[in-house]
């Protein structure tokens, strides 16, 4: 009988050892890209694909400014400078509430204006005419401290623009 069970033991040692070795891939291939940063951030991209480093983003976008990049899960999220030439705390995702196209900043009125069904949202973000039922999505926007690499970090808390809870996450 000892015999027997130490065969089991060592078949079933045989079979998972291998199995457990053909997971690990497995599950790391569902990790998302960036995940593994101390802060959890997606680091954003900027038109070609490099990251954004703060510093120089500054040098060359100035204050108001509202510039796409690619931010977390890919989606288009744009880079808020402040007047006083610091990047915003928050980046503003461009997916229309609506049907979900990429809504543009129009420096002139000073608003996101969507081109397909007309919604409008303010300079934060917050919907200001439909058809849009919500505003566009927020995410944290921190600098990496060692690198100054901006990031984007999931925004989870009550929305500042509406005091509701984010409908996002
Ligand atoms: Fe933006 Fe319809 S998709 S208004």
């Amino acid at each position: 009988m000892e015999k027997r069970n130490l065969l089991n033991l060592l078949l079933l040692g045989a079979l998972s050892l291998p199995t457990a070795g053909m997971l690990v891939p497995y599950a790391t291939f569902f990790a998302p890209p960036g995940a593994g940063s101390a802060t959890g951030g997606t680091v954003a991209k900027d038109a070609i694909g490099n990251d954004v480093i703060a510093e120089q983003w500054l040098k060359t976008h100035g204050p108001g400014d509202r510039t796409l990049t690619q931010g977390l899960k890919g989606d288009p999220t744009y880079l808020v400078v402040e007047k006083d030439r610091t990047l915003a705390t928050y980046g503003i995702n461009a997916v229309c509430t609506h049907l979900g196209c990429v809504v543009p900043f129009n420096t002139a009125e000073n608003k996101f204006i969507c081109p397909c069904h007309g919604s409008q949202y303010n300079d934060q973000g917050r919907v200001v005419r439909g058809p849009a039922p919500l505003s566009l999505a927020l995410a944290h926007c921190d600098v990496g401290l060692d690198d100054g690499k901006v990031l984007f970090v999931p925004w989870v808390e009550t929305d500042f623009r509406t005091g509701d809870a984010p409908w996002w996450s």
